[in-house]
């Protein structure tokens, strides 16, 4: 795995998971930035979800993973964000399609609905699998409309 940097947010719901990834981020090499939250004390998803989006959304750093109950509602604070395109998935199947049609530069995780284990070959093969440009004019579209 390619040594990137990566940011990583999670509530009360989502944080077991967040730590877990993060050490398997570590392992493999990358650079991580964990922006809470720590412990099971009851957080709310957008201030985390917040801290990610806007890294990402300044370039700050390249990419972030987003993790709570079910993942629905940090996906829809992460897509709040100018230039953030953040992707819900479920499976290995949407994690590398998130990559290769949508070029997600936000995985949201639902923290609720997966094993560690499996959560973690999703991750993988988001940052691993490459963008196939001939969507790039989808992208451009949906920079255009956020330009509205
Ligand atoms: C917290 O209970 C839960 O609502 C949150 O983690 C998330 O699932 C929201 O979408």
């Amino acid at each position: 795995m390619a040594i990137r940097c990566i940011a990583l947010g999670a509530d009360h719901a989502g944080a077991p998971l967040k730590d877990y990834l993060r050490e398997k981020l570590t392992e493999a090499g990358c650079e991580v930035r964990d922006l809470g939250a720590d412990g099971s004390q009851r957080v709310d998803y957008p201030v985390y979800g917040t801290r990610v989006a806007s890294m990402v959304s300044t370039g700050e750093v390249e990419q972030g993973i987003l993790v709570c109950g079910t993942g629905i509602g940090m996906s829809i604070v992460a897509n709040k964000f100018e230039g953030v395109r953040a992707a819900l998935v479920h499976d290995p199947f949407t994690a590398q399609m998130a990559r290769e049609h949508n070029n997600a530069n936000i995985l949201v995780l639902g923290g609720r609905l997966m094993a560690r284990e499996y959560a973690w070959e999703c991750v993988r093969l988001w940052f691993e699998g490459s963008f196939e440009q001939r969507h790039q004019s989808r992208l451009d579209q949906i920079a255009a409309i956020e330009k509205h």
